[in-house]
């Protein structure tokens, strides 16, 4: 086991608290355990993925920690504090946000209204006013540096369903990160991109803020390799094995399920 100790130019600094831990969550769906035993741990800046084939629990996994699905049994812990029941909407403000295996995006709105809808927490509807929305000058500067800072600003006007499914998928990211998490959850970012826009994803998820938290579920393992440092393997909802991506790489049992030999 690591210790809970950092040390950051040789002194040890008030961050310590994991910024999300899990303690022996498990999940039932009637019969079926989804999820046994999960325990993880991610601190500030911590770049880690969860692999493992399909059905393994790994979208189960996420609606445990986001509060979709209630647990059976275990804890989620945010910055120290237990958030094992709350709704996902009290978990979001604490400083998590997640992205979905299917898209969430409305393509007919333009880019920067994607982000100021999600910005002030909004669904379109006839009755947003748009102007009233756009000309608010906090949320507006707001959505104006988040796109800045991602490099979107060039496409702001562009309808979302005009941007290319790379840019769909990045932009996702982006609405994401419009509630200021410190932890992101990521959901096959990568799924149904071409080589190239992975390649673009990757290079995209490493330009994020170092201090923002990412855990990342992906099938994509070039992705997978250059973005995490560390690989949590899901296997019958259960963690096989945890380690740095050259030791996953290597690891006989995790050749063996992906090879479905075991
Ligand atoms: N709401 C639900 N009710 C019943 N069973 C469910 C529910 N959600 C997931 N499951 C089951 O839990 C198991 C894990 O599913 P999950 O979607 O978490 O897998 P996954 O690892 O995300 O797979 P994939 O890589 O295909 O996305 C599967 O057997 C699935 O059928
Ligand atoms: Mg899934």
């Amino acid at each position: 086991m690591s210790t809970d100790t950092q040390m950051n130019g040789g002194q040890t600094t008030a961050s310590e608290v994991a910024v999300l831990e899990l303690k022996g969550l498990c999940k039932s769906f009637g019969g079926l355990q989804a999820t046994r035993d999960v325990t993880l741990r991610i601190m500030a800046g911590d770049r880690k993925a969860i692999i493992g084939p399909n059905g393994a629990g790994k979208t189960t996994l996420f609606n445990l920690i986001t509060g979709i699905y209630p647990v059976t049994s275990g804890q989620v812990l945010l910055f120290g504090q237990d958030v094992t029941s709350w709704p996902s909407h009290r978990r979001t403000a604490l400083g998590m946000a997640r992205t979905f295996q299917v898209t969430s995006l409305f393509p007919r709105l333009t880019v920067l209204n994607n982000v100021l809808l999600a910005i002030k927490g909004l669904r379109p509807s006839k009755f947003v006013m748009w102007r009233f929305l756009s000309s608010y000058k906090e949320v507006y500067d707001k959505a104006h540096h988040l796109l800045e800072q991602v490099g979107f600003l060039d496409r702001k006007d562009t309808e979302v369903r005009n941007l290319s499914h790379g840019e769909q998928r990045q932009l996702e990211i982006v609405l994401g990160l419009a509630s200021d998490p410190k932890i992101l959850l990521l959901d096959e970012p990568a799924a149904g991109l071409s080589s190239g826009e992975s390649t673009e994803m990757t290079e995209f998820l490493m330009k994020l803020d170092p201090k923002l938290a990412i855990l990342l579920i992906e099938h994509d393992m070039d992705v997978v390799f250059d973005v995490a440092d560390e690989i949590s393997v899901l296997h019958f909802g259960e963690v096989l094995e945890t380690g740095a991506p050259e030791a996953i790489k290597k690891s006989k049992r995790v050749q063996e399920i992906y090879l479905g030999t075991d």
